[in-house]
C-alpha cells in the first residue's frame, strides 16, 4: 500500500546582477541551445539525469521517459517557457546534461530540472548548465532566479548555496510512495546525439 510521505523542499533565490562566474564547460564539453528538434534529446538526459534520485519520487513523471516527454512538452509549452536559459551538455556522440528555463509572472527566472547523468557527476558540468540558465534568464531580462530542491540532496544544495543561492522558503510536499521501488527506473546511459 502506497505510504504518504513529506518531502522538505527549498525554495532557493538569486540576484542575477549579482556578478556571477562565466558558464565554462569542462574541456571536450560542448553546449547545444535550445531547438525543438531536440525535445526528445532533452527528455532522455532529463530521465538519465534523475534516474534513481529523490526527486524521481518526489515527481513521477522524472522516473520514466514517458513521464520526462510529457514534462518537456508541458516546459515549452508554458507561456514564460525561457529558450535562452534551455541548454544541454553534450560531448562528442553523447547528452551529459540538461536544464531548462522558465519565467514566472514576475518575470523571475525558475531553474528547471538541472541534471547531470551519474557517470558525468563531479566534473562540473552541473555548476556550468546552472551559470548558463542564469545568464539565459539575465539575457531574458529577469532580476532575480529561483529554484526548488529537496532537503536532503546535499551535492545539489551546496552547489547553489556556493553559487549564491539562499533559501527564502521551506515547502513540504506530500507523495503517495510505494513500499516497493515504483517503477522500472532506466539505468543512466549515454545519448546519442543527432547532429542534423
Ligand atoms: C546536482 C547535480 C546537477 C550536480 O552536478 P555535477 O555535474 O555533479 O556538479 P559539479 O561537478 O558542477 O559540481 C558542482 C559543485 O557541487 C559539488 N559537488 C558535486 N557533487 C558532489 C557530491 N556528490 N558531494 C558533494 N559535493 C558535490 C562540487 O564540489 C562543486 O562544488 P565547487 O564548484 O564549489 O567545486 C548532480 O548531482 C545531479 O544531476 N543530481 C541528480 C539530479 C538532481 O538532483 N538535480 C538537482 C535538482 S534541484
Amino acid at each position: 500500500m502506497p505510504k504518504l510521505t513529506y518531502f522538505k523542499r527549498h525554495r532557493m533565490e538569486l540576484d542575477l546582477r549579482h556578478p556571477r562566474p562565466p558558464a565554462e564547460l569542462p574541456p571536450g564539453f560542448f553546449w547545444l541551445p535550445w531547438n525543438p528538434n531536440l525535445l526528445e534529446h532533452h527528455a532522455r538526459v532529463l530521465c538519465a539525469g534523475f534516474a534513481g534520485e529523490t526527486d524521481a519520487l518526489v515527481f513521477s513523471s522524472l522516473a520514466t521517459l514517458p513521464g520526462c516527454r510529457d514534462l518537456m512538452h508541458a516546459i515549452v509549452g508554458l507561456a514564460g517557457f525561457c529558450p535562452p536559459a534551455t541548454w544541454i551538455a553534450a560531448r562528442a556522440g553523447c547528452c551529459v546534461g540538461s536544464v531548462q528555463g522558465v519565467l514566472d509572472a514576475s518575470g523571475f527566472g525558475g531553474v528547471q530540472n538541472l541534471g547531470v547523468v551519474a557517470d558525468h557527476r563531479g566534473l562540473g558540468l552541473g555548476r556550468a548548465l546552472l551559470l548558463k540558465a542564469l545568464d539565459g534568464f539575465a539575457a531574458a531580462g529577469a532580476r532575480r532566479a529561483f529554484l526548488e530542491v529537496t532537503a536532503t540532496n546535499a551535492p545539489a544544495v551546496r552547489m547553489y548555496r556556493r553559487l549564491g543561492f539562499r533559501a527564502y522558503k521551506t515547502i513540504y510536499r506530500g507523495v503517495e510512495v510505494p513500499p516497493e521501488p515504483a517503477a522500472e527506473v532506466p539505468a543512466p546511459r549515454p545519448l546519442v546525439v543527432l547532429t542534423s
